[in-house]
């Protein structure tokens, strides 16, 4: 078979999915729109990054932090640029994002805010490691700061080996890849046929970073102690181990053969909620693993039922197969 000819017979692009998909929630219009939007900026990052183009530099450090005291590279801010204006473009009323302090007015009629990590994984960006961008749309009437489970869709992009993009509008998770053109494909993941992504609900592998393990509470200490004793210890099975250090990577990873991600809260300064954002990073991915049969807590609590009092609060995360998800919260009783 000639690789550049293969093309899924009956595939659907993004925009034919969304037509024949409407979200399930309010404003299914304008929630097309910003999806729409965002993923015409997803094209331009993913070719930004994989340009031949040393002197973009796109790990330097801009020399500026944002609101979480992270080091903004300049891929951070050039991301959330290309957003912002694509977000302008497509009638948004307000942007909030990892990159910004406060949130950002775009449209004084706008229905819908849409809040984003713009680059995930920043600290990948030099390493030719995959990095993506997150994203949450929610109802503009019900202000920032809503529970998770009243988000209108959410989705993220994966910039890597492949382009794709993780989606869900409130009635299934679907995947994406962009072609060489720049639009995006349906892929024909699972076992129904429509594309339809599910989470396996058992997994054997684990996704943490180890390096942190003095710092973990009791719970998760005691929960990967036994995931390591393997056969011989409480689990009676081997367990495998990966880390990306980029959540939109390991989280890719895990719709596609299940697993369990965990950044749980540790004893480091800063870091008494863990290290994730619930508002454009826990909220986000927990709607759409949710929506793939899979489950998302801080640990204890489901991470859809958490109302965010400030934007960029933290929160412990812990996603994944939901019965591996359920074990991690019996260590918690
Ligand atoms: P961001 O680059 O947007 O700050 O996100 C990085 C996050 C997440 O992508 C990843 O899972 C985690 O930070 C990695 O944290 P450590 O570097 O502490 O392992
Ligand atoms: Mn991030
Ligand atoms: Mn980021």
């Amino acid at each position: 078979m000639k690789l550049e000819n293969f093309r899924m017979s009956n595939a659907q692009t993004l925009s034919q999915f969304l037509q024949a998909h409407q979200p399930t929630g309010a404003h299914s219009a304008e929630v097309i729109a910003a999806i729409t939007a965002l993923a015409d900026a997803a094209v331009q990052i993913a070719r930004l990054i994989s340009a031949p183009n040393a002197e973009a530099n796109l790990g330097a450090i801009k020399g500026s932090a944002n609101a979480d005291g992270d080091d903004q590279k300049a891929l951070d801010v050039m991301a959330d640029e290309a957003i912002t204006d694509a977000l302008r473009d497509a009638g948004v009323a307000t942007y909030l994002s990892e990159e910004q302090d406060a949130p950002i007015a775009l449209n004084a009629g706008g229905k819908i805010i849409v809040a984003s990590d713009p680059l995930d994984g920043s600290s990948n960006i030099d390493t030719n490691v995959s990095v993506g961008t997150i994203f949450s749309v929610l109802d503009a009437a019900q202000g920032p700061l809503q529970a998770g489970r009243d988000q209108l869709a959410a989705g993220f992009f994966v910039y890597g080996p492949q382009t794709t993009l993780m989606l869900a509008m409130g009635a299934g998770a679907y995947a994406f890849q962009m072609d060489a053109a720049g639009a995006f494909w349906l892929q024909p993941w699972g076992e129904s046929g429509d594309g339809r992504v599910t989470i396996a609900p058992d997994t054997s592998e684990f996704a943490i970073n180890a390096a942190n393990q003095r710092h973990w509470a009791p719970p998760i200490a005691t929960y990967i102690t036994d995931c390591l004793a393997g056969t011989n210890g409480p689990r009676e099975r081997n367990f495998n181990m990966r880390w990306v250090g980029s959540l939109v990577a390991d989280a890719w990873r895990i719709f596609r053969r299940g697993g369990v991600f965990l950044y749980p809260n540790d004893s480091r300064k800063g870091y008494n909620d863990g290290r994730l954002r619930l508002v454009y990073e826990a909220a986000p991915i927990a709607f759409i693993v949710k929506a793939a049969g899979g489950d998302a807590t801080n640990g204890v609590t489901a991470i859809l039922d958490i109302v965010p009092t400030q934007l960029h609060q933290r929160v412990p995360l812990v996603f994944g197969s939901a019965n591996e998800v359920d074990v991690i919260a019996g260590y918690h009783d």
